[in-house]
């Protein structure tokens, strides 16, 4: 299973993705490429350490979301995918392309969806008093962070948390539920 990640930032997620497949845990998925919408995106250093392949694609230099999409849809075909990864892309993509690679495109989120879509999700959780977080990983829908939900994580609260420890133990959960569902849809364990 050919997978792209698409990345705008820091790539932890990304990194434990290549961490599961230098171990050889990631199944039947490949991480053939790495797009990033920003040149200075972290992860980009993360995927060439492990000598995979990436495109960087300026949203700047398109005239609208529409022209990005379709040079992006044209850069993931060229790399043959089979699953495309977001990885904390920071990009609304458009129906057309939501719609193109439907059952193809997975997202992260940091919340137990459907609560908290959007974004600020840990401050949003420390407020309402919850005493549970976490992450899902879904399927990616034209509706923003309401596609079918594949796994979730839950992640406890505790009483001191600041948005920044609840985001960084929220992370780590991450970390091991991304790859783990990677590997399962490769495996086909998980229906498409
Ligand atoms: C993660 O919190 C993920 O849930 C969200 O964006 C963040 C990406 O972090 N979609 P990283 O770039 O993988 O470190």
């Amino acid at each position: 299973m050919r997978v792209v990640c698409l990345i705008s930032g820091d790539g932890s997620n990304l990194q434990a993705l290549i961490d599961w497949q230098l171990k050889g845990l990631l199944g039947y998925a490949e991480i053939v490429g790495v797009v990033s919408n920003k040149v200075e995106a972290f992860g980009l250093e993360c995927a060439k350490r492990a000598n995979i392949a990436t495109t960087v694609l300026p949203h700047q230099r398109y005239p609208d979301r529409y022209e990005f999409d379709r040079a992006l849809m044209s850069v993931i075909d060229d790399y043959e995918a089979d699953l495309i990864v977001l990885a904390g892309f920071m990009r609304i993509l458009t129906a057309q392309f939501v719609n193109y690679y439907a059952n193809r495109l997975v997202n992260i989120h940091p919340s137990l969806l459907p609560k908290y879509k959007g974004l600020n999700t840990h401050r949003r959780a420390i407020e309402a008093g919850d005493s549970i977080a976490g992450a899902t990983v879904h399927w990616v829908t034209e509706e923003l962070d309401s596609g079918g939900i594949i796994r979730q994580m839950e992640v406890a609260i505790h009483a001191h948390d600041s948005e920044d420890s609840l985001r960084r133990r929220v992370l780590e959960a991450e970390h091991c539920l991304y790859p783990a569902v990677i590997r399962d849809l490769s495996l086909g364990v998980v229906a498409c």
